[in-house]
């Protein structure tokens, strides 16, 4: 017996179907709601709506998961890198020996950027903002790529892969041109991670060592950063893509979703904000103090959906440790970080608003001490998102939904005419 809800609204009953997820999750149907009783439903900030089904992230904000097509997020942590996660996302199941190095040439071998792309970076002024300078840059090559994942399922993969490649490139290629550095040619013998800090830091013509304690520190950061079911940026991307627009087009909007302070943009505002704090301006009881006074944010602290630890925060607490000691650095902004974390842990303002640390609080002091400028993190967030993104651009196309088109409940003036100039007020 299919499972309904009955709502009452005036002298109608109306009953809805209610459709069920593999792990419980509850969501009564309402496609039929304003035909039926012309209401509709309002939830502003979409905190109540389920926008989709979806097969590749579930998270349970109570109790801390986040798993990726089922794996918890602490096994892919431990046991698996960034991008045989990237492909978990993507094709839905963890690849084979063959798939995996099938799937790494094709990264390799779709690298570099188009020579003409190039000079569209020489456009831009030295103080660009990243994030702007990616949005842009994802869309500009889509104008040397006239695939752009319209095809059959051979022609995805391939333009997924030339996707996340050339973020990694775009990223670097950003970073150097902010820095008035000559760019760094990909080497596609590098595997993934290695080949953008080689692209970021290797100066022309020289041997760049590449320390393994860096490349598992940001293949961490990346892979903890590929998904994260329907936030705000992925919401996005499936928003522009609903309406058929191709798989660039789509993450680029994505890249503009993320920047926004509250979203990705948080990790460069934790950062700036430990170093307020570092410099003097305040200690980390008067911080908090105008926390609780509304006048800052206690940036990297919080969440929708997780009202208890952010699990990915939690593996990024236990690994800045290990990160900093390895790579023989020592960061007061790690002890900053850590006390505001303790006072606020125990302060009923945030214990009441179930406020605790997600993935930014803890991230941008592992970028920090790898090399990485705060002005690059959000675009970091990105290149680790960007699996995610196109993940679930996929399993929508896949489902060929309609175009998303929300409705409104209008507040403005009622009827009136035009008024001539002469007798406006
Ligand atoms: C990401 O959605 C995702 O999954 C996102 C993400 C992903 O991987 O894609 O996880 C990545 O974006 C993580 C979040 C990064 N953002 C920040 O760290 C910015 C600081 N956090 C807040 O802006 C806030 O917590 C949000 C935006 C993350 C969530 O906001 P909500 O769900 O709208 O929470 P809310 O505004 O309803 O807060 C409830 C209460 C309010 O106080 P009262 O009105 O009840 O008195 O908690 C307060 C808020 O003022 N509050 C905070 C706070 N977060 C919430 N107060 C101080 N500092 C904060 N960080």
């Amino acid at each position: 017996m299919a499972r309904v809800v009955t709502l009452n609204v005036g002298e109608k009953s109306v009953e809805m179907p209610v459709t069920e997820g593999t792990e419980g999750e509850l969501g009564f149907d309402i496609t039929k709601l304003r035909a039926e009783t012309g209401y509709v439903t309002y939830d502003p900030a979409l905190g109540n709506t389920g926008a989709c089904k979806s097969a590749i992230t579930f998270i349970d904000g109570d109790k801390g998961y986040l798993r990726h097509r089922g794996i918890p997020i602490e096994q892919l942590a431990e046991k698996s890198d960034f991008i045989e996660v990237a492909y978990l996302l993507i094709f839905g199941k963890l690849p084979t020996a063959d798939e995996r190095k099938k799937f790494s040439q094709r990264l390799g071998a779709n690298a570099a950027l188009d020579p003409a792309f190039k000079k569209v970076f020489e456009s831009f002024p030295h103080d660009a903002a990243p994030m702007a300078a990616l949005s842009a840059m994802i869309n500009t090559a889509s104008c040397f790529d006239s695939t752009v994942a319209d095809g059959d399922d051979e022609q995805f993969a391939e333009a997924a892969a030339r996707l996340i490649s050339k973020t990694r490139t775009i990223g670097a290629y950003i970073y150097r041109m902010t820095n008035k550095l000559p760019y760094v040619e990909p080497d596609p013998k590098l595997p993934y991670v290695a080949n953008f800090l080689r692209m970021m830091f290797s100066t022309p013509g020289t041997q760049y060592e590449v320390h393994k304690e860096v490349t598992d520190a940001l293949d961490l950061i990346f892979l903890l950063h590929a998904d994260h079911e329907q936030n705000c940026s992925t919401s996005t991307v499936r928003m522009v893509g609903s309406s058929k627009a191709n798989l660039y087009a789509s993450c680029a909007a994505g890249v503009c979703a993320l920047w926004g302070p509250l979203h990705g943009g948080a990790n460069v505002e934790v950062l700036e904000m430990l170093d307020v704090i570092h410099k003097g301006g305040m200690t980390a009881e008067q911080y908090l103090e105008q926390v609780k006074e509304k006048k800052v944010l206690l940036y990297g602290f919080g969440h929708r959906v997780y009202k208890n630890f952010d699990p990915r925060a939690k593996i990024l607490k236990e690994s800045s440790d290990k990160v900093l000691a390895k790579i023989g650095v020592k960061d007061p902004l790690l002890d900053i970080a850590r006390k505001l974390e303790a006072l606020a842990l125990k302060d009923s303002y945030f214990v009441d608003r179930k406020l605790y640390p997600n993935v930014d609080f803890y991230s941008g002091i592992i970028m920090k001490a790898i090399g990485i400028p705060v002005n690059m993190f959000t675009v970091l967030f990105a290149i680790g998102r960007m699996p995610g993104w196109i993940a679930q651009w996929k399993e929508q196309r896949d489902e060929n939904v309609r175009i998303a088109r929300p409705r409104q409940i209008y507040t403005g003036p009622t009827k009136s005419d035009y008024l001539p100039v002469e007798k406006r007020k």
